[in-house]
């Protein structure tokens, strides 16, 4: 603590880290995955609401109900990935506070009253995870490929039963389904022989300001 890690560290989590599109044929296993979910569950949240859901699709079958969802540039980066991550956000998230932020019981009273907050706490921690899951997956070999080019009401009716009569759902606001996607992120280990040229970033002084 107090201390920065060592320069590779900061190299393989973001000098070199790059957007992949193209995988060799090296599986990921579900012990990675769960390795990769015991370290982003340590991202910091809101109430530490951690409204984040992560569905790993690993199967031909799972992959293929997520095509017809797919932009159609996205569909072969994403059916060659050895694992595709739907990032998603559930809008009853308040329900686990209880046990996840005890310290407030007003907490769950305020999302429950507030339907707009939910959806903004929920989107906004949610993509704070996603964020934690590209590091994460970094910090542990892997290769990420973020995209948002996807249809989210398709995703959200095949794989979190928006549209459908939900078991449980009886809350006034959520009648159907209450998981929805935020982004999807490929996984895997990346072909670098199929890299694009790095674009370039904002300087310091374009995107910030020292107040
Ligand atoms: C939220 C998000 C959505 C993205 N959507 C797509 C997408 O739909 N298709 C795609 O090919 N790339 C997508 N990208 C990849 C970006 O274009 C890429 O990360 C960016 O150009 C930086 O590339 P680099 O990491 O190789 O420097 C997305 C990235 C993020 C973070």
């Amino acid at each position: 603590m107090g201390q920065p890690v060592e320069d590779t560290a900061l190299d393989i989590l973001f000098r070199e880290a790059r957007t992949y599109t193209k995988w060799q044929p090296r599986p990921v296993t579900d012990e990675t995955l769960r390795n990769l979910y015991d370290l982003l569950k340590w991202a910091p949240t809101s109430a530490n609401a951690a409204p984040a859901r992560f569905a790993f699709l690993r199967s031909k079958e799972a992959k293929e109900r997520l095509r017809p969802a797919l932009a159609p540039l996205n569909v072969a980066k994403t059916m060659t990935a050895p694992v595709t991550v739907i990032i998603a956000y559930d809008v009853k998230f308040y329900e686990q506070l209880p046990k996840l932020f005890p310290q407030n019981p007003g907490m769950l009273k305020l999302f429950q009253g507030s339907p707009e907050m939910v959806e903004t706490t929920a989107k906004r921690n949610s993509s704070l995870q996603g964020a934690y899951l590209i590091i994460a997956a970094r910090a542990l070999g892997l290769d990420c490929g973020p995209m948002s080019g996807f249809d989210h009401a398709k995703i959200d009716e095949e794989f979190f039963a928006a549209g459908k009569p939900c078991f449980g759902c009886d809350q006034e606001f959520f009648p159907e389904g209450h998981v929805r996607t935020n982004f999807l992120c490929n996984l895997g280990y990346g072909d670098p022989g199929a890299l694009r040229p790095r674009l370039p970033r904002l300087t310091f002084t374009e995107a910030c300001s020292l107040l």
